[in-house]
């Protein structure tokens, strides 16, 4: 099979049933990708495919061929941390890391959708293109990514920060 991962291509044999979380980690070697619940359930391994984000322990490997698959390894550039990356630092959006790349892949999926005006459960405006992050419309959104540390107060300050920081730039 062959693969775009973070702008470069990989090629690897594997059995034709892997999951796409499995073969980042186990075949590839990127362990970024976390393994929480490997049910869908936690968000830990949450990736961007063409820029929307899935749930890596739910898709068969093979189906992604051909496609531009980010992981937490390509999000920062050669030179420095993605500005969302220096947020959960600064704002302290972590403690022992494990769901901090999901976390991050999620919320850069999450920016690309209110830009294209997908909406969520809490949108009440249908005939919006762009959506604002509201409050609820960050923790509706994000609810998918359990943390298991409690680190919810600094993974929002990160979040709302870097977009703030986006839409007025
Ligand atoms: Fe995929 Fe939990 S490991 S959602
Ligand atoms: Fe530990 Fe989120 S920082 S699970």
């Amino acid at each position: 099979m062959q693969f775009l991962i973070n702008d470069k291509t990989y090629e690897c044999e594997a059995d034709i049933r892997t999951s796409l979380l499995d073969l980042l980690r186990d075949h590839l070697g990127l362990s970024g990708t976390k393994k929480g619940c490997n049910q869908g359930a936690c968000g830990a391994c949450t990736v961007l495919v063409d820029g929307e984000r899935i749930n890596a322990c739910l898709a068969l490997a093979v189906k992604y061929q051909g496609r531009a698959i980010t992981t937490i390894e390509g999000v920062a550039s050669t030179r420095s941390l993605h500005a969302l990356q220096a947020a959960f630092i600064e704002r302290d959006g972590f403690q022992c890391g494990y769901c901090t790349p999901g976390q991050i892949c999620s919320a850069l999926g999450m920016i690309g959708e209110l830009k294209r005006g997908v909406p969520s459960a809490m949108t009440t405006d249908l005939r919006n293109t762009t959506i604002d992050l509201s409050p609820d419309e960050l923790r509706e959104r994000m609810s998918g990514n359990l943390c298991r540390c409690g680190a919810y107060n600094g993974i929002v300050d990160a979040i709302e920060q870097t977009y703030r920081a986006e839409v007025t730039e």
